[in-house]
């Protein structure tokens, strides 16, 4: 067995995400109690790096086994590879998260499967190590390696991410009566769909929209600081990325027009989509409502969709280690 393996198997499980709340395009990131990925990490030999990757779940079918593409086994391979670590390990990932609706469901494989080798070899890795690793990990499916889906899925929360170079990166706890509602379409999504939704935006921007999503970035991380999710709603409107990709989701302007007529603070596309998120003021608002509304905008244009209605989530957590 590796030298400084003190531990046979760890189990890590960490959420889905939200990221960009609209103006925080790659820098905001929420973790959600909606799902989960599973991975499980067993030493099996002293070297070989990620010898045997085994997936199951809801949504096994639909992602690669192979170490190469696989978001968990390529970010344990990274961590192992950086600091000159060989053992063999067998990875065993469980796909609660539904891949390609925007919940950041391969950032959430790459952030378990961290966190599981960091625990299992006792590696003193601070946490802004961990969200690089598994942004590594991620940019396989994404096909760029950015932070704002497993930064949340490791740190938990409301994760802000101020510098990818070096890579800087804060978590804050959401306010209590943050409510979220998702609104996920029946809609055909390409294979490398964030890829797909990376082409489609602006190389550059005029002065006036930077101005525009500076200043309500500003009010979704005032929100979240003074615990005002009415702010955060506020600050939800971005007009760089969302008005490049709303042409991919069918509905978008009603979906959002509806949402906040029945009541919610801020709509924005969900990560990358075709997921549209909502938060509303669970004193003030019932997010049935909202998400009823969400579906009849889809459906007004023809599109079935379904809601959850869930809340902020902690980070990944260790479940066995041993
Ligand atoms: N910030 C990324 C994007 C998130 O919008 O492309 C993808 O989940």
């Amino acid at each position: 067995m590796c030298a400084r393996a003190r531990f046979r198997r760890c189990v890590v499980e960490a959420p889905a995400t939200t990221a960009n709340l609209g103006p925080g395009f790659d820098v905001f990131g929420l973790a959600l109690d909606v799902a989960y990925d599973r991975v499980e990490l067993e030493v099996i030999s002293d070297s070989g790096g990620v010898i045997e990757v085994q997936v199951d779940g809801p949504y096994a079918s639909e992602v690669p086994a192979d170490a190469s593409r696989n978001t968990a086994a390529v970010a344990v391979s990274e961590v192992l590879r950086e600091l000159g670590i060989d053992v063999g390990l067998r990875l065993k990932l469980w796909k609660g998260v539904r891949p390609r609706c925007g919940l950041g469901s391969s950032g959430s494989s790459a952030a378990a499967a961290v966190v599981a080798v960091a625990k299992l070899l006792q590696l003193d890795l601070p946490p802004v190590k961990l969200v690089e690793y598994a942004a590594r990990g991620e940019a396989v499916a994404a096909g760029h390696p950015h932070a704002d889906n497993v930064a949340p899925s490791i740190l938990g929360g409301f994760t802000v991410i101020r510098s990818y170079r070096p890579l800087d990166v804060i978590s804050l706890e959401p306010p209590s009566n943050l409510g979220i509602v998702l609104a996920i379409p029946k809609i055909p999504v390409p294979k490398e769909k964030t890829k797909f939704a990376r082409e489609v935006l602006p190389k550059s921007i005029e002065l006036s929209k930077l101005v525009h999503n500076v200043g309500h970035a500003v009010y979704v991380a005032l929100g979240f600081a003074l615990k005002n999710v009415d702010l955060i709603g506020r600050g939800m409107d971005d007009a760089v990325v969302e008005p490049a990709r709303a042409k991919l989701i069918p509905g978008y302007h009603n979906v959002r027009k509806r949402a906040l007529e029945a009541g919610a603070s801020g709509v924005a596309i969900s990560g990358a989509g075709p997921t549209m998120l909502a938060v509303v003021n669970l004193n003030k608002v019932n997010p049935e409502v909202v998400g009823e509304a969400m579906c009849e905008g889809f459906r007004e244009v023809g599109v079935e969709a379904e809601y959850v209605v869930t809340r902020p989530s902690r980070g990944a957590r260790v479940l066995v280690l041993e």
